[in-house]
């Protein structure tokens, strides 16, 4: 069905004659996804009109009809009375043209504006909100890992290498690691914010614009300033409106999150094992089966694992989606806002997640101790027991593998081999060897920075504190 011309959206209205193909519209249309952009584009548009009052180009009137009649559509989107049309494409068209049917001012407010600098401006708007919740939610995480670890403070479990019991740890100094990981990771994001951080508008449709727009107020407006104050401006009119570098990095970001995420859902789901047996989380977190009543799984902790998937998936879409684009805005970029959303929305809700479901777990600290009891894990000790004693390392390394051999020929554990039989090995080790094995001594002799003692770890425990408290 061919429309009448003056029917047609404003991007289309004079050099068309009809309509798209309706197949055509609903394949090229995108504000049933980015009209949650709305928030940001409606803060957009009312920093240009101010602008373009300043410069001349609108009436004060003109600026505050405007202005009002934004603010009227922000209402009715935010009470879901506004009726968005997929015929006017996406976000922006459906505003403007709500806005100029309400007061004919409207009009005007695309001056020295294009979509492709508009769009640029709505992402990073709206990015920046992202980052800085997703800041705050990672710092929840966090202290949601160092009550977990102080709430079992005396806690000792196995440390893991190849999923080889190792050596003993902290419980505490378990979720550290992760407080470490999680802590580069809101570094990440905040440095990303700084390149989020500068606006595009005044680029145009590529070429910037002939009128004496003034980049510097909107700017200022909309708060892309630096720690002075001072105006923030991307330098190229052209690489404003075509790249999205700063998307990709935000998703790159957001990836070493989810995985790291994952990481600790899948340290969750093995010690929610009845092999392990480690942790209880408690039922809010867990679901059953709809055919085997005794389980109870694990599976918000799984969801977290399998979402890391997405996650990285959405980082590729956006990789692939810009490598070919020539120079400069190309519509492909549209499909930058559905990864970027979901990105966003997963990892953060993951993270929420993961937050309060540390916070529904209990460890079995009796399981825990009863695993790093096992002697072998303190066999590096007696190596260094030796060590200390005078001998080289290698000797005492191999010296203790004969001590493992023959406890294991023996059937007996490692601090179960009688003084003749550690003598037999090395003449050097006496009594005071088998009061090596003792875990919680063992744990007051690792206190290098960074080390599972039980000093050290008291002391990190503290830095945490204080660091998530400010
Ligand atoms: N929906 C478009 C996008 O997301 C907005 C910019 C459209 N610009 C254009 N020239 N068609 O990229």
């Amino acid at each position: 069905m061919k429309r009448k011309s003056k029917n047609l959206p404003v991007s289309r209205s004079g050099r068309f004659s009809a309509g798209p193909e309706p197949e055509a519209a609903k394949f090229t249309e995108s504000v049933s996804f980015d009209w949650r952009l709305w928030r940001y584009d409606i803060l957009g548009s009312m920093a240009h009109a101010t602008m373009l009052q300043k410069i001349g180009l609108l009436t004060k009137t003109e600026r505050n009809g405007i202005v009002n009649g934004l603010e009227r559509i922000g209402q009715e989107i935010a009470a879901g009375r506004f009726r968005w049309k997929t015929e006017l494409e996406d976000v922006h068209m459906n505003i403007e043209a709500a806005l100029t049917r309400r007061v004919p001012a409207g009009a005007k407010l695309h001056t020295g504006r294009s979509r492709n600098d508009q769009i640029a401006l709505d992402v990073r708007l709206w990015l920046r909100d992202q980052i800085a919740a997703l800041a705050r939610e990672l710092r929840d995480l966090q202290k949601a890992l160092v009550d977990f670890g102080s709430r079992n403070a005396g806690v000792v479990l196995p440390g893991y290498t190849h999923l080889q019991r190792a050596q003993p740890v902290y419980f505490a100094h378990h979720m550290l690691a992760y407080v470490e990981m999680f802590e580069r990771d809101h570094q990440r994001a905040s440095e990303c914010f700084r390149r989020v951080n500068v606006c595009p508008l005044g680029s145009g449709a590529i070429a910037g614009s002939t009128l004496p727009l003034d980049r510097e107020l909107v700017a200022k407006l909309l708060g892309f300033v630096d720690a002075r104050n001072r105006p923030r401006l991307t330098q190229n009119s052209m690489d404003a409106v075509s790249d999205r570098d700063f998307a990709i990095e935000f998703c790159a970001s957001a990836a070493l999150i989810a995985l790291h995420l994952s990481r600790l859902a899948e340290d969750l789901i093995l010690w929610a094992t009845a092999e392990f047996n480690f942790i209880k989380i408690s039922d809010a977190y867990t679901t059953g089966s709809s055919l085997m009543p005794q389980k109870k799984n694990p599976d918000i902790a799984e969801l977290s694992r399998g979402k890391a998937g997405r996650v990285f998936g959405n980082l590729m879409a956006l990789l692939t989606l810009l490598k070919g684009l020539p120079m400069t805005y190309n519509r492909d970029l549209q499909e930058d806002k559905e990864r970027l959303f979901d990105t966003a929305d997963t990892v953060r809700s993951t993270a929420r997640l993961m937050a309060a479901m540390l916070r529904h777990t209990t460890v079995h600290a009796g399981n825990c101790l009863q695993a790093a009891s096992d002697p072998g894990l303190l066999a590096t000790d007696l190596v260094d027991h030796l060590v200390r004693k005078g001998r080289s390392f290698r000797e005492a390394h191999h010296g203790v593998g004969q001590l493992v051999a023959l406890a294991e020929r023996s059937g007996k554990r490692l601090n179960e081999l009688s003084v003749a039989e550690l003598q037999s090995v090395d003449p050097k080790l006496d009594t005071d060897a088998l009061r090596i094995f003792d875990v919680p001594r063992a744990l007051t002799r690792r206190n290098l920075t960074g080390a599972p003692g039980a000093r050290e770890v008291k002391r990190q425990l503290g830095r945490w504190k204080a660091m998530l408290s400010e």
